[in-house]
């Protein structure tokens, strides 16, 4: 599916507002968590590593939310179910996010979209992309706690094609640095902003 047909994707669009974090301050989150142009380059790679197994990492995922209650409760609907409309929804552009995440040039639309998908995890936007009546915020705690299984259960995908073991690590290291980095955007929202 190319991304223009992704329902609700809307990276680029003009509707999405500019992120209240300035390319300079971002410029600092990055100095933070040591990302350097390696790391781009190794997130490209990544890229590449990862382009045709984005449905079988998805699955790992989605079978990690789907066996923890707690977790799909905020795919839930009022009655308490998990609504499997909202759930292939996000799939799409969780799979977008993926390729994203490796290949696009984190610039000032790349720092709005981070704002959008903070967003949609909080209170501000969270339900209204889909159209769908569910919880209406995913906790902070668990944006944080959310790093580590998704940087932990990415390394396997990485090694899949052969790639020495350095080069893997490094694949590896640039992928969590980036996943600190967006759901650090990701919480603005959360924060009062003299405390962001
Ligand atoms: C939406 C990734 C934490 C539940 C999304 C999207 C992505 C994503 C890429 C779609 C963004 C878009 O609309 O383009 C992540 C990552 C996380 C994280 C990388 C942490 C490292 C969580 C947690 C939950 C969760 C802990 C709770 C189970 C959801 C839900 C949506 C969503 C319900 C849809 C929000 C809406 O209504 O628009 N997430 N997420 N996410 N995520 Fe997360």
């Amino acid at each position: 599916m190319s991304e223009q047909e992704i329902p609700g994707y809307t990276y680029g669009a003009e509707a999405v507002a500019k992120s209240p974090v300035s390319l300079e301050d971002f410029d600092l989150l990055k100095k933070t968590v040591l990302f350097t142009e390696d790391d781009e380059k190794y997130l490209r790679l990544a890229g590449e590593v990862l382009a045709d197994q984005v449905d079988e990492v998805l699955d790992l995922w989605y079978g990690f939310v789907g066996s923890h209650p707690h977790l799909v409760h905020y795919f839930s609907n009022l009655q308490g179910e998990p609504d499997s409309d909202y759930l292939t929804a996000v799939r799409k552009r969780f799979g977008q996010w993926i390729l994203d995440t490796c290949n696009r040039t984190y610039d000032q639309d790349w720092l709005n979209y981070q704002h959008e998908i903070g967003l949609r995890h909080y209170r501000t936007k969270k339900n209204q992309t889909d159209g769908v009546q569910s919880v209406p915020i995913i906790n902070y705690r668990y944006l944080i706690t959310f790093i580590y299984p998704i940087t932990a259960t990415i390394k396997p995908f990485l090694e899949k094609k052969g790639h020495r073991a350095d080069e893997v690590e490094k694949m590896h290291q640039a992928w969590f640095k980036s996943l600190v980095l967006q759901v650090t955007l990701w919480t603005n929202p959360y924060l009062r902003p003299e405390d962001y």
